[in-house]
């Protein structure tokens, strides 16, 4: 067998399409699975002699400094491969692992590496089955020196976007992965708030499929253009055997792997307000109620209003757009403040360099986001941003949007928390100071006041 530049461990979906991906661009690649089926498909598929049937024979096929992509199951299975890959490396080899891995794993597994001489780089790849074999946006993290090392590889085979490509090195430890998992973050809230709209046309606005259909395109064109966009327009126009809209027959009980609840359960540990992607994740879960809510759509019989769009194109398309930003906010904020408390010194130009193209949020929005040359710190959210003050034209629609659907008794949540994202920030007074009180009347919790430095605590049954 020849000496080949890299080993890609794990051959389903991802792992094959990325293999493929390598190989086109003149790499060659040691490819193994554990599984035969997959070993022979690729081999079937490819052609390719180097498809290897034992770990050691991967690892003999390599030059050295051996570098491993893993492409395998996020979780266990990774602690696994490393227990049977570390014992057989030597100090210098690098493993990389494209998996949606828990960004705490790969710091804990980037320090077990480290000490035996391992470089380990945790990298988060985007952009689906399509973008791991035509170009993906990726976001390493981890070892600097195994970056280095395969950054030549890696770089190539990446998507591009105005000559650049879209896969960099974004921060220490578990950061790449990190970055990732807020992509995946932003990526359901943009899902939910894309179906909430679609939502609202058909069942609220009782809108035919080529009128929702004609809007989304005509978006597209606009402000709103992206990927997600994109493939709407395909699902929008896709019909089932009988030429009915295939969407129409998909049962609504959504799924998930897990990156959302990861970035949530970060996002409350650091105390940063990420309500759009909160609401995505919990209409996925409520989705699962589908029993109670046939029941409850016979029994909770609400007063609702027939309501009424004017031009719903425009409104709705403006209350998407802001919907949309706001989701980026609170995702960059999130991302801001864990750099900030993780020391990883994030780089936000580099990092929307790298979601320009490939990944599944790439959009026109991120584009201008990066035009505007903004400078995203934890104490300043994008909306506050000063190039992004036409946000504030976008406000009537999503204000209108999200009143009407209330009346109408048509949920949209995600719509719902940008707003009140939105709205927080224009809030000079919080009602907290009540709750302040309340603190202090039954626990002496103590408050602060605003005429006078301290803290100060009051018998309030006096
Ligand atoms: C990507 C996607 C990818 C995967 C999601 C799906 O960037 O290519 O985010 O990683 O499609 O993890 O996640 P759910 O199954 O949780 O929707």
């Amino acid at each position: 067998m020849k000496t080949c530049d890299i080993a890609v461990y794990g051959l389903g979906v991802m792992g094959s399409s990325l293999a493929k991906n390598i190989m086109s661009h003149g790499f060659a690649v040691a490819a193994y699975s554990k599984s035969p089926e997959e070993r022979a498909r690729f081999q079937r598929d490819t052609g390719a002699d180097t498809v290897c049937t034992t770990v050691d024979e991967m690892l003999e096929g390599l030059q050295s400094p051996r570098c491993i992509f893993l492409m395998i199951t996020a979780g266990r299975p990774v602690d696994m491969v490393l227990e049977e890959l570390c014992p057989r490396l030597r100090p210098g080899d690098v493993i990389l692992d494209g998996g949606n891995s828990f960004y705490r794993d790969t710091g804990r597994r980037y320090e077990e590496c480290r000490k035996q001489g391992i470089c380990y780089v945790g990298i988060g790849v985007s952009g689906g089955e399509k973008g791991a074999l035509y170009g993906p946006s990726m976001m390493a993290g981890g070892s600097l020196e195994g970056w280095k090392q395969t950054r030549h590889i890696l770089q190539t085979i990446s998507a591009h976007a105005d000559g650049k490509p879209c896969c960099d090195y974004i921060a220490a430890g578990g950061g790449g992965h990190y970055v990732k998992m807020v992509h995946n973050g932003i990526e359901y809230a943009i899902l939910q708030l894309i179906a909430e709209i679609w939502y609202f046309m058909s069942s609220t606005l009782e809108m035919s499929g080529e009128e929702i259909l004609s809007c989304f395109q005509s978006w597209k064109k606009g402000g709103l253009d992206s990927y997600l966009m994109e493939i709407s327009i395909q699902v929008l126009q896709k019909k089932d055997k009988d030429g009915s809209l295939l969407v129409d027959k998909i049962l609504d009980v959504a799924e998930q792997k897990g990156t959302g609840k990861w970035t949530m359960q970060d996002s409350l540990e650091r105390g940063v307000y990420i309500p759009t992607i909160y609401e995505a994740l919990s209409a996925r879960n409520f989705s699962g109620k589908k029993r109670l809510r046939m029941q409850g759509s016979e029994q909770l019989q609400a007063t609702v209003q027939k309501v009424f769009v004017e031009n719903p194109e425009e409104t709705l398309g403006n209350a998407l757009l802001l919907g949309m930003i706001l989701s980026y906010s609170q995702g960059f904020e999130l991302i801001a403040k864990a750099s900030a408390e993780e020391n990883w010194a994030i780089d936000f130009g580099r990092l929307i360099d790298v979601w320009s193209n490939g990944c599944i949020i790439r959009s026109r929005l991120l584009a201008k986001i990066r035009q505007t040359g903004i400078l995203i710190s934890a104490d300043e959210p994008l909306l506050l941003e000063q190039g992004f003050s036409w946000l504030k034209e976008l406000e009537p629609a999503l204000r209108e949007t999200v009143g009407k659907s209330v009346l109408s008794g048509t949920p949209l949540p995600a719509l719902a928390g940008a707003l009140g994202y939105y709205d927080y920030y224009r809030m000079k007074q919080m009602p907290v100071n009540f709750i302040q009180a309340l603190r202090d009347c039954f626990g002496a919790h103590t408050y602060q006041r605003t005429d006078r430095e301290g803290h100060f605590h009051t018998n309030w049954e006096e």
